[in-house]
């Protein structure tokens, strides 16, 4: 029986949420109310900068670059809805690709001398928006994603995979039809890479950018190499060898942009592949004897956390002189009820294996640990979305109680751009635009249709792809 999920709507007062958290045994906190200029309007200093609050935008792409992977005007649309959040900090606005192969959709932003201008433009029309919006952005801090998506890259075709991967994974290979002996990258192939990342840093750094993001989540390349743990040579096996790929891309761009700030988003824990059971619930895939071995984060059993390597991670990010850490989870391709929790998942999902209030009490809490063990980093958590409208409470009590420093909102912005300015401004909520997790910004991309929030913007809901996501979801479909 698939699981009967209580709406968040349902849970109309403090004692509802409480009652309701402690059923689940999730450990989110939160304040009763808001106060006016407080924690999450607070600024904080990064080496000489000052970022204004403590909200930022998680990065969100939408499927919508040009072919040339130069940004559409839907794309600008997004990240000026970004600027005139109110939040201060930008992390990664979205996934760009170091290199055309690398891109996860043919409709991904690249990174290249051909785009830098175009890439400078998109920065600029958010930053204008915010000025505009806010009344000033110099405490505003804006990066860029730079990502190869490895083993999900779709970069010619929106259904085809043309991976690069790092070592045969037992479960992965067999699940998106790859032998297993598909050829793996070599290390020559990893050093030009690595040679991509720091030419494309350059670029950002030039383009205005504050810093770059060196992408390790959601099962793409970056994340890959801290769970090739079998890879021989000097990219796998050991944790040194698993993180020199971060490492030799640090230390490239220190040398040809020493001022641009590097941060990094790590899938922070990882889960095995999950598939729908029989009643279409979500259920842990299967791979083998022996521990599970594949889960950066992992504790053996596929599902459990261990924060060993993690915490072992933040030290290393400490002693490269990075202070920006996003953390998520997972991947949206194999374990996406880790990641985004949902209500109601993609169509080509399962259905939530758990409440999706667990999936964000794990998200906060792994947060939360690797802060206390690392509080000199500045921690941007994710997954807050699905707690709607609890979220300024439950983020006003995780960066007073020191949990993180950011409250990262990814979908709710797709929805809701202006919720961050409205919490720092003690303006009420506008409940009819709070993210309920439908998923179509999932949905439609999975369809090869641009992303965005088809139920709630009546910028989406009026274009044709509307039309045909509704005709996409009709059961039988
Ligand atoms: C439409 C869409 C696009 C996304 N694109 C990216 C991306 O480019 N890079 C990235 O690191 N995460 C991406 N994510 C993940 C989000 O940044 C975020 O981790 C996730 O949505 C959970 O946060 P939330 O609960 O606030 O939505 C995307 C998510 C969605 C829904
Ligand atoms: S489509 Fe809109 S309501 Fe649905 S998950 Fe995405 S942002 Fe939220």
């Amino acid at each position: 029986m698939p699981l009967v999920i209580k709406r968040v709507a349902q849970l109309k007062t403090a004692a509802d949420l409480r009652a309701h958290l402690q059923s689940l045994g999730a450990a989110i906190p939160f304040d009763e109310s808001l106060i006016p200029n407080g924690p999450l309007a607070q600024p904080v200093s990064l080496n000489g900068r000052t970022v204004g609050n403590r909200f930022a935008i998680l990065p969100m792409e939408g499927w919508d670059a040009n072919p040339d992977g130069s940004p559409s005007e839907l794309t600008v649309r997004r990240w000026r809805h970004f600027g005139r959040s109110g939040a201060k900090l930008i992390w990664g606005g979205e996934a760009a690709a170091v290199r055309p192969d690398g891109r996860a959709n043919p409709n991904q932003l690249v990174i290249s001398t051909d785009t830098a201008a175009s890439l400078a433009e998109l920065r600029q029309a958010l930053v204008s928006e915010h000025q505009s919006a806010c009344g000033r952005a110099d405490d505003l801090f804006v990066g860029l994603q730079l990502t190869h998506s490895g083993r999900f890259a779709r970069p010619n075709d929106k259904k085809t995979l043309e991976p690069k991967i790092l070592y045969p994974h037992p479960v992965l290979n067999p699940k998106f039809g790859l032998a297993a002996d598909h050829p793996v990258m070599t290390d020559s192939e990893v050093s030009h890479l690595v040679a991509d990342f720091v030419t494309a840093a350059k670029i950002a750094a030039d383009a205005g950018f504050d810093f770059v993001d060196v992408k390790h989540c959601h099962g793409y390349l970056g994340h890959e190499f801290l769970s090739a743990v079998d890879r021989p040579g000097k990219y796998g096996g050991s944790f040194e060898n698993r993180t020199r790929f971060l490492t030799e891309i640090v230390a490239g761009i220190r040398a040809v942009a020493p001022k641009l700030e590097i941060g990094v988003r790590l899938s922070a824990i990882d889960f095995v592949p999950y598939k729908p059971g029989p009643d279409g619930t979500g259920e842990p895939e299967t791979w083998g004897d022996g521990p599970y071995r594949y889960a950066f984060g992992g504790d053996g059993t596929g599902t459990g956390i261990d924060l060993t390597e993690p915490i072992r991670f933040m030290k290393l990010l400490e002693s490269l002189g990075i202070r920006l850490v996003c953390t998520t989870a997972g991947s949206p391709y194999y374990c996406p009820h880790i990641q985004r929790p949902a209500v109601f998942p993609p169509s080509d999902g399962y259905q939530p294996p758990e409440d999706p209030f667990v999936g964000v009490g794990r998200q906060i809490e792994v947060t939360a640990k690797l802060k206390a063990a690392v509080p000199g980093l500045l921690f941007v958590g994710s997954g807050y979305t699905y707690l709607q409208e609890w979220l300024p409470r439950v983020g006003q009590a995780t960066v007073a109680k020191g949990m993180t420093d950011f409250v990262g909102l990814g979908r709710l912005v797709l929805s809701y751009p202006e919720l961050p300015a409205d919490v720092i401004a003690g303006r009420e909520l506008q409940f009819k635009k709070l993210c309920r997790t439908f998923s179509d910004c999932t949905t439609a991309p999975r369809n090869g249709l641009v992303s965005g929030c088809y139920p709630l913007d009546p910028f989406y809901k009026a274009r044709p792809e509307a039309k045909e996501l509704a005709q996409l979801k009709r059961p039988g479909n």
